[in-house]
């Protein structure tokens, strides 16, 4: 017999403990369908970035339902001006090391991993190769940016069997391209164009889809006209169907000006498990965002 087979495991390790099992053990998976569930009950969908094992499981622990290994850690863990620059290898080893983290403490939570720029702009094929390494990562999605030609590879990727969160409004892979961080969607013509990219993302099986910097007004009609494709605002109001932040935003832990869309919530609080679970609790209450704040 191994030895080592029948010796306690170790109480402790060194650094970033986790505990073995969830400390909330009633919880059932994060799936699509209990997302939809819960939108069709009212209840808002709470999604926050991470980008390593231990603030992953701690936003599990914390209530958040959905993890999102943002390509937004180009920026807040390297250091980048944009997210431009990070790469698809980039982003598996940080979606492997949240799901590690998950599945250290068995958490429930529902992980998107986020293509990053290139890596699904040459054809639906690129896009499929590069939404596979995310998936071998243990993501149980994978997000892209932008309307119009992403349609396309939206449908491709869902008819393989792989759910996709779509992305519009201010999309920072192309940043350039919208001469800087603006709000989008304001005036007619631009409000009617991103409606109309919101439901042919829709139409070719996008699960949910972020919206960023929209106006408050616009997005509620956004979301109002998907029925199966779930809204997550960020600085687009109290309206979508959820909320997402940058963990490193909402800890207050940038050292920058914070976006006007974004609440501090380490404020007052006494650990980052308490602050992630007040902002729970504020976006499930309705009390974040704030239109009159946090919104266009
Ligand atoms: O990369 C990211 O973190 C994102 C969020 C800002 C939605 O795309």
């Amino acid at each position: 017999m191994n030895p080592s087979a029948s010796a306690s495991p170790p109480t402790g390790t060194p650094y970033g403990t986790l505990p073995s099992a969830s400390p909330l053990p009633q919880r059932k998976p994060v799936s699509l369908p209990r997302l939809h569930e819960m939108r069709e009950r009212g209840e808002k969908i709470t999604m926050l970035t991470a980008y390593d094992a231990t603030f992953a499981a701690v936003a599990d622990a914390a209530g958040v339902e959905c993890i999102l290994v943002g390509d937004s850690l180009g920026m807040v863990c390297q250091g980048l001006s944009s997210t431009v620059g990070v790469t698809l290898e980039t982003m598996r080893y940080h979606t492997e090391s949240v799901v590690r983290g998950l599945q250290r403490v068995q958490a429930t939570a529902w992980v998107i991993g986020d293509l990053p720029f290139g890596s699904y702009h040459e054809s639906k094929e690129q896009a499929l190769r590069s939404a596979a390494e995310l998936m071998r990562a243990g993501a149980h999605m994978v997000k892209l940016e932008g309307g119009g030609w992403t349609a396309e590879t939206v449908r491709f990727l869902v008819e393989r069997g792989i759910p996709v969160c779509a992305h519009l409004g201010l999309t920072p892979q192309t940043v350039h391209a919208l001469g800087g961080y603006r709000v989008q969607g304001r005036g007619d013509a631009s409000a009617l164009q991103l409606k109309r990219q919101a439901l042919e993302l829709q139409d070719a099986g996008a699960a949910m889809l972020v919206l960023e910097m929209v106006p408050a007004v616009l997005s509620k009609e956004i979301t109002e006209q998907l029925q199966t494709c779930h809204t997550i605002g960020i600085g687009a109001g109290k309206d979508t169907a959820g909320q997402v932040l940058v963990m490193h935003d909402m800890l207050g832990i940038n050292l920058g000006k914070n976006p006007k869309f974004v609440r501090n919530f380490m404020e007052g609080q006494a650990s980052v498990r308490d602050a992630m679970a007040a902002y729970v609790a504020a976006v499930k209450n309705g009390s974040f965002p704030d239109n009159s704040l946090h919104a266009w």
